[in-house]
């Protein structure tokens, strides 16, 4: 697929999303504290590296599991109908469950993941989103715990991608296209 041509400009540095999420895994840790049956559910691909970066950071007995929704595909809008792509390999129900995001936009994948799971009855579930862009919402849904708020912007890196490019990046970047369409 071709793209207009664009350059990235930093948005949250690598050192900002470290320390948050130090002082999110604190909150988790304070909140899960009582279980040993947490399960992290992480939303593929675009929560990966934080998934990653936030299971370090938690002093908790865990496991991990992942779960695939289909939303935007290769462009920058929402399709807003979610599908299932890839379901968890465990069973949820009587667990706690703690899902872990990338990004919340409209709202309608975590809206719709969300009930997915409650149907499953576990015992506790929390979310949390490492970014927020909640002027863009369509559905009510509110993340338990985010790391950052950001404006109506389209962002990629750590994890996050624009047509599949720029999950590598270390930090979070904004799409800025450099020619007028
Ligand atoms: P929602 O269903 O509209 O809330 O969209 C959530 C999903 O869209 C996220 O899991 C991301 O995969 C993707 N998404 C939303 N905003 C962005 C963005 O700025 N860059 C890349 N992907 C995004
Ligand atoms: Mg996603």
């Amino acid at each position: 697929m071709s793209q207009r041509p664009y350059v990235i400009d930093q948005l949250i540095s690598a050192k900002a999303i470290a320390a948050r999420i130090e002082s999110l895994a604190r909150e988790i840790e304070a909140e899960f504290s009582d279980t040993n049956k947490l399960v992290v559910v992480g939303l593929l691909r675009g929560s990966f590296v934080f998934i990653a970066d936030l299971v370090r950071e938690l002093d908790l007995p865990i496991e991990v599991d992942f779960l695939e929704a289909s939303s935007y595909g290769d462009g920058m809008e929402s399709s807003r109908e979610v599908r299932i792509l890839k379901d968890l390999r465990g069973a949820i129900e009587g667990r706690d469950v703690l899902v872990v995001e990338d990004i919340i936009d409209t709202g309608h994948t975590m809206y719709h993941v969300h009930h997915l799971l409650e149907s499953r009855s576990p015992a506790r579930m929390k979310t949390i989103a490492l970014l927020d862009k909640p002027t863009r919402r369509e559905v009510d849904f509110k993340s338990d715990w985010t790391g950052f708020a950001i404006p109506d912007e389209f962002v990629v890196g750590y994890g996050i991608d624009y047509a599949q490019r720029n999950r590598n990046l270390p930090f979070i970047g904004k799409v800025r296209f450099t020619e007028t369409a």
